[in-house]
């Protein structure tokens, strides 16, 4: 494999990473260009293939010149083929991506074709692929576009979800922008095993076939809690467990043995995650403490503050002429406030969540000096952000060393990047011992 050897800041060697970028047709690519010129000031060669569409949408000129590399267009360019040919260009790169993904892209990849360039590479391949579709909301909500999606995620391929905003056609919105370039650098960054670009560090991480979280455990906590009032009803809260199980699977993804302790949510449980589900505060409690040791821990669970002293074991009847009954609230255990306190058991890092509605950076500080977290991730649930229930998030990193406000994301980006970071700050520490 064709690699760099690069003396990084801090005169450490690290091995350059080279991604293929395949632009597909549509009125996103232009995003590429910028995406291109980032990735490269991180140091990321990037070698780029044009679909026939995508040429429609930018030029080999422009894409060559922010590359400063040969940008392939044709399968059957004879003097490409003499000097490296479509197999080596899809196995001499660390990750594939594909931005824009077009509808008819994916369904090639999803049926196996490889009648263009672009579709033999990805065929050819034996690396992670990476796919962020963009398209008209309807051709991403049709079933065949869900189909396909579906079996690429069978087939291993991770997919950014497209985000949803105003279309380039006049009137139409819906989910299927290509997600802002930021969000795209974390998500290949951290494919690659450095630490993101906003939510930066500057700290550049080399690693072979090994995965960045390979042999550490991790603990996560996610969903609502229920605390019964009597056998039919309970308490609960809006959680979905969206951001809690995506990050669950990016740790899964990047190598660690994962525990997930979940709520009742409604989303299927992440692929190679060890899932216990569980119902009410104390039994998540019970499930953490049971899943130590571990190396990270990671309290995304909206965690009912108070369950009823004494749930009834009989469900409570309407008494005619009598008041409503008055339910008696007793504290629940806060599981990130135990095992951040357990001693030699403590998780060495431990990274909670704070959900405010107002004065959220103010708020996750205090949190993170009462809980003894090492970080807070905050965000704010105000009902007009949309983030409860949603798929985005914008989160700040509230840590000892300040606050970092990371861009709008999909919960999933939100996942790709914290997993970065907790790698490098594990590699960091491994280094500094
Ligand atoms: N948390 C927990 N157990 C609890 C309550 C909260 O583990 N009983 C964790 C959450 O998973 C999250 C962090 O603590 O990582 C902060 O949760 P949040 O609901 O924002 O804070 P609370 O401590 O409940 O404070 P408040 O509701 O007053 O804001």
């Amino acid at each position: 494999m064709a690699t760099f050897r690069l003396l990084a800041r801090d005169h450490k060697i690290v091995t350059q990473k080279r991604i293929v970028l395949i632009i597909g047709g549509g009125i996103a690519a232009y995003k590429c260009l910028d995406l291109i010129r980032r990735l490269k000031e991180r140091g990321v060669a990037v070698r780029v293939v044009l679909t026939r569409a995508g040429e429609q949408f930018v030029t080999p000129l422009s894409v060559g010149a922010l590359s400063n590399e040969p940008v392939f267009t044709n399968l059957f360019d004879l003097n490409a083929e003499r000097e490296i040919g479509h197999i080596r260009l899809s196995r001499d790169a660390d990750l594939i991506v594909v931005a824009p993904a077009t509808a008819d892209l994916i369904a090639k990849m999803a049926g196996g074709h490889a009648d263009d360039l672009a579709s033999t590479v990805l065929m050819a391949t034996d690396k992670p692929v990476i796919v962020a579709p963009a398209m008209n909301p309807r051709m991403w909500l049709h079933p065949a576009t869900q189909r396909n999606i579906a079996q690429l995620k069978v087939d291993g391929v991770t997919v950014i979800e497209p985000a949803v905003g105003e279309m380039a056609e006049r009137g139409e919105a819906g989910q299927g922008r290509l997600p802002e370039v930021p969000e795209l650098m974390e998500r290949i960054l951290s494919a690659l095993g450095s630490s993101g670009s906003s939510p930066a560090t500057s700290t550049s991480i080399t690693r072979g076939a090994k995965l960045p979280l390979a042999g550490r455990h991790v603990l996560v906590t996610s969903g609502p809690t229920h605390e019964p009032i009597d056998p039919v009803r309970y308490i609960a809260n809006r959680s979905s467990g969206k951001q809690g199980h995506a990050i669950a699977a990016a740790a899964a993804r990047a190598g660690a043995r994962v525990t997930l302790i979940s709520g009742p949510v409604n989303i299927a449980d992440p692929a190679n995650v060890d899932v216990v589900h569980v119902e009410t505060a104390a039994q998540m409690l019970q499930a953490a403490l049971s899943a130590l040791p571990a190396d990270v821990g990671i309290f995304t669970a909206a965690v009912a503050d108070w369950r009823v002293a004494s749930a009834e074991k009989q469900k409570i009847k309407k008494q005619p002429g009598t008041n409503a009954p008055q339910l008696t609230l007793a504290e629940n255990p806060d599981i990130l406030k135990t095992i951040a306190a357990s001693g030699s058991q403590r998780p060495g890092l431990v990274v909670g969540f704070a959900a405010e509605t107002d004065n959220v950076t103010d708020y996750a500080g205090r949190k993170l000096k009462s809980k003894n977290a090492d970080w807070i991730v905050a965000n704010d649930v105000s009902p007009e952000t949309g983030i409860m229930g949603g798929d985005h998030n914008r989160v700040h990193l509230v840590s000892a060393n300040g606050v970092e406000d990371w861009p709008q994301m999909s919960k999933e980006g939100v996942a790709e990047a914290l997993i970065g970071r907790i790698a490098a700050h594990l590699h960091a520490s491994k280094d500094a011992t």
